[in-house]
């Protein structure tokens, strides 16, 4: 039983949220005491912490949700004044509303040369299981049928309780959706959670398209890893409360990866965000989280959600393919047209609009519609102005290499990291613009809501899409390294990562973070830099969060922090990306100290590379790691000088240790505060 726990607590009018350390190794103690041979049970636990400041009798009612399996705590539906009586108890720490927070192929695989007969383990691969905490899914689907499927895993804990006629199989091996949401199945009426769960995990599955766009064999990263889909959104959100449950049941029900594409506005704190506590309670099981950056690039720098160090943070990027329509012109000319974005306008029987920032983006809409930038706009707008009865067609989208990818798109949220500037967020790119996977024929795949149309595989954009790109390529590092730990994982996936061109995407390593995710490499990643629990404990302790604030997140009432003279400074954790913040206007020296733990060769020489930066000296001490055996670490010590920055801006170089066969790459980036 966890030593600690959450406290969810509901306001007639809006959802507070308790963290509480309850310090209930004393409680149950004195429980078992009163209560011999009964078993402790967290829900009468948590209805006797209720009694306590709930005048009513009958509390039961007012506790909607008793966590038990991962973590211990509860929500439960409260006035602000009760409330405000169960925040002033002994060991509760913060109080604050839960929220409701939003949803953020078959190409992009071959895009990153990870073709379908790549190199597998599959006794391995089909012992994995990846939990997606999403809209649920579509059992029915051709990429979740489970022929030739195994049954689930020994360690599977978990059940298959999809609601009325929801059957697992050998493939979606467990199922469960959240009641706060009005719908009591995990099937998914939306297509997003289908949609993930396929690009991740899907089965090969000839021929998919849609409409003919985008036509190939539609497959996840581990088309024999198994699924637990875990239902905590409607069409209007998906409540906190819920996604702390399907964290805590996920952990418990014994997934390897989590993949979330769900994501809030903006990060501001970590001890009151349900995925930063639930992916901190993955990591110290072993589970390594993925999840999305966040789409709000378009607001610029500072965007990013998705931003504490022990899960990973996945932007959005362009594969070779691109959708584009054409527009023919009553005068007899064909234009080609870059994108074919829109906005559904009333009345209309189809619309072209000028639509920069979307250029790239296709976007499913019910009326055939096209987006423009200025100069094709212009082309039209003076065919407009010169003729009397202007007339033009929209054709059928069409399929066009696109040379330029990877780019990131514009809507991937941005770092820097808004609570720890030291750790560069998003950590990596990956495929999430135009990814064709499979869909929910409930859903419709516009995104005005107005089409009538239903489909088996959709095309789709976000970083919701690129989520699941980085939770299948995890999945199948971990067939190859079964021990290895998350961050070990996420070391391989981002110093294997391919450099991504600064000029191409704005806001540069703020944009890609390491660069874009190379799955054939990420399988031997040569060395590793690895951090545990009480590392990130240790950062958490050195930029400011109280004891308790930090016990909310561990759930580890042992939890301490080190005597401040020994905290180490956020830049020091030992991660696989170098960034730290420097004041401007004048000149800077900053060090990074990292340890690298050797996974390739037994015997093997690291010799250090820097990739030169005019306006940056960078020394490496040693600049040459020698290992005589595998899993042994050596650290080093970065030295990074430079003259004064510009205020609001950035500059980057990376770190490569090769050994002549792995290339072991980190950016390093040294940063101004960006204004808003
Ligand atoms: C919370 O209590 C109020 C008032 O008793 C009730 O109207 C509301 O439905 C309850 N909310 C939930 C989620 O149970
Ligand atoms: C179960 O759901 C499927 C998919 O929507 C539908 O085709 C089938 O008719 C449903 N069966 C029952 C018994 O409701
Ligand atoms: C592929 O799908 C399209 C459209 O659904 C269909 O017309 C075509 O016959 C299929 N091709 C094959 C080889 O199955
Ligand atoms: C507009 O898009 C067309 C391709 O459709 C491209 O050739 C042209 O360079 C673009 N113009 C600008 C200003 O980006
Ligand atoms: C992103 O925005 C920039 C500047 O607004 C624009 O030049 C570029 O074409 C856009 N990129 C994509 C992929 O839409
Ligand atoms: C079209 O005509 C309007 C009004 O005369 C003018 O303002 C505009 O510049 C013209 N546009 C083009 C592309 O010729
Ligand atoms: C916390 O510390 C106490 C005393 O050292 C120990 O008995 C207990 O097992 C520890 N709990 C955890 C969860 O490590
Ligand atoms: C930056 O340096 C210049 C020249 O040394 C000085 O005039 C200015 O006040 C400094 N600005 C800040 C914000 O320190
Ligand atoms: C280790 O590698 C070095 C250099 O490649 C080589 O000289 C040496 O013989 C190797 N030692 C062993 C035990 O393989
Ligand atoms: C790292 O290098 C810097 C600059 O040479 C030095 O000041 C610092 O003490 C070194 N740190 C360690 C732990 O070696």
């Amino acid at each position: 039983m966890a030593k600690s726990g959450f406290l969810l607590v509901f306001d007639i009018s809006f959802i507070l949220m308790l963290s509480l350390c309850l310090g209930s190794a004393a409680a149950n103690e004195d429980r078992k005491a009163t209560l011999p041979g009964l078993e402790y049970s967290p829900s009468s636990h948590h209805i006797s912490i209720l009694q306590d400041v709930v005048k009513s009798s009958s509390v039961a009612n007012l506790l909607l949700r008793s966590f038990k399996r991962s973590f211990n705590g509860f929500a439960a539906n409260l006035t602000n004044e009760e409330a405000k009586r169960l925040a002033s108890m002994k060991g509760v720490v913060s109080v604050f509303p839960s929220k409701t927070l939003q949803t953020l192929t078959t190409r992009s695989w071959d895009f990153m040369g990870f073709s379908e007969t790549v190199t597998r383990i599959p006794a391995v691969e089909s012992d994995i299981i990846i939990g997606f905490i999403d809209t649920g899914i579509w059992p029915e689907s051709a990429s979740f049928q489970d022929e030739g499927f195994g049954p689930p895993p020994k360690k599977w804990k978990g059940v298959c309780k999809g609601g009325k006629n929801f059957t697992c199989n050998n493939k979606i091996i467990g199922a469960r959706f959240y009641s706060s949401i009005t719908t009591q199945t995990t099937r998914d009426e939306i297509g997003h959670g289908s949609h993930i769960a396929s690009t991740a995990t899907g089965n090969k599955v000839k021929n998919t398209s849609f409409f003919g766009l985008g036509q190939g064999t539609a497959r996840g990263a581990v088309p024999s890893a198994k699924i637990a889909a875990y239902r905590v959104c409607n069409r209007i959100g998906c409540e906190s409360m819920d996604i702390l449950a399907a964290f805590d049941d996920a952990i418990a029900d014994g997934v390897n990866v989590i993949s979330i594409s769900i994501g809030g506005e903006g990060a501001i704190t970590f001890h009151d965000d349900v995925i930063v506590i639930g992916a901190f309670h993955a990591m110290a099981k072993g589970v390594v989280t993925s999840n999305a950056a966040g789409n709000n690039g378009l607001a610029g720098l500072q965007t990013v959600s998705s931003v504490a160090p022990w899960m990973i943070s996945v932007a959005a990027s362009t594969t070779d393919r691109k959708f584009i329509d054409k527009v023919v012109l009553g005068n007899g000319n064909t234009v080609n047209f870059g994108g074919n974005f829109v906005a559904r306008l009333a009345g209309a029987v189809g619309s072209i609009i000028l639509e920069e920032m979307f250029e790239n983006l296709a976007a499913v809409v019910a009326l055939p519609a096209c987006a423009l930038n200025k100069s094709n706009y212009g082309v039209i707008k003076s065919y407009q102005n010169m003729t009397k009865k202007p007339e033009a067609g929209i054709l059928k989208s069409e399929v066009i290499e696109d040379a330029t990818a990877p780019i990131v798109a514009n809507f991937s949220s941005r770092g820097p990291n808004f609570i720890v500037p030291d750790i560069l967020k998003p950590d990596l790119s990956a495929p999430g613009e135009n990814i064709l996977a499979a869909y929910s024929p409930l859903g419709t795949p516009a995104i005005d809501g107005a089409d009538t149309r239903h489909v088996e595989y959709s095309i789709d954009s976000g970083t919701s899409m690129a989520c699941p790109h980085v939770a299948g390529v995890a999945a199948y590092v971990k067939t190859f390294h079964p021990d290895w730990s998350p961050s070990a994982i996420k070391s391989a996936l981002m110093t294997t990562a391919w450099a991504m061109d600064q000029s191409k995407s704005l806001g540069g390593e703020f944009a890609y973070g390491s660069g874009h995710i190379n799955p054939i490499k990420a399988r031997d990643p040569g060395l590793v830099f690895e951090a545990l629990e009480e590392d990130y404990i240790k950062l958490l302790c050195s930029i400011g969060y109280t004891i308790d604030q930090i016990k909310a997140i561990s759930r580890d009432i042992n939890s301490s922090c080190p005597p401040s003279s020994q905290n180490v400074p956020p830049k020091d954790l030992n991660y696989p990306s170098m960034t730290a913040l420097v004041s401007s206007n004048e000149s800077f020296t900053v060090n990074f100290l990292r340890i690298v733990t050797n996974v390739g060769l037994a015997n093997s020489s690291y010799k250090a590379q820097v990739s030169p930066n005019p306006s940056l000296k960078i020394e490496v001490i040693p600049d040459i790691l020698s290992f005589k055996s595998l899993q042994e670490s050596k650290s080093f010590n970065v030295t990074v000088t430079g003259k004064s920055l510009e205020p609001y801006s950035m500059v980057s170089a990376s770190l490569i240790w090769s050994d002549g066969i792995h290339r072991v790459r980190s950016p390093i980036v040294l940063h101004i505060p960006p204004g808003k």
